[in-house]
């Protein structure tokens, strides 16, 4: 068990776009491990390869209740294929944007396409949370953030914040 420390706004990491995994091997298997092990640590739901540094098309989820027993899932070259045109406005935080939360419209329902970590292709249909806990981490795969949906006022209040504490603990 090894948990990663997490990056935190406004680390550039966070806004680079991460690579595609050739071929699903024990490292991969093992990093996923880390994400998981990081990600029930935080505590989260979600959790993306270059949240901790490492840019490789990876992501964690977890969104059992608190009452249900574990449910991980690890997604590999995940895609979405399939928007809904009907959206759902849905507060979202992230472990790289700690204790702030908005709310944010995206597609209520989704398809996605991915690899698990016994190398199969798997095509899920996703509603409600997993929906938008699917998008929000494919986000970070491609350097978004749900800041970025956020009217500019806001979105540069988050920005400023970060930058402010970042330069604090520099100095
Ligand atoms: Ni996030």
């Amino acid at each position: 068990m090894a948990i990663r420390p997490i990056l935190v706004l406004p680390d550039a990491r966070l806004r680079a776009v991460a690579d595609p995994i050739d071929a699903v091997d024990d490292d991969i298997r093992a990093l996923a491990k880390d994400m998981l092990d990081t990600m029930y640590d935080a505590p989260g739901i979600g959790l993306a390869a270059p949240q901790i540094g490492v840019m490789k098309r990876v992501v964690v989820m977890d969104l059992a209740k608190e009452d249900e027993k574990p449910a991980p899932m690890v997604l590999i070259n995940p895609e979405i294929l399939k928007f809904s045109d009907e959206t759902t406005i849905t507060e979202e935080g992230c472990l790289s944007i700690p204790e702030l939360y908005y709310d944010v419209e995206r597609p209520s329902e989704i398809t996605v396409r991915y690899t698990d970590l016994d190398g199969q292709t798997i095509e899920l249909e996703a509603k409600d949370r997993l929906a938008v806990c699917v998008q929000h981490e494919l986000d970070h795969l491609d350097g978004v953030l749900y800041i970025d949906y956020l009217s500019r006022l806001k979105r540069d209040r988050v920005v400023k914040k970060f930058d402010k504490a970042a330069k604090r603990a520099v100095g």
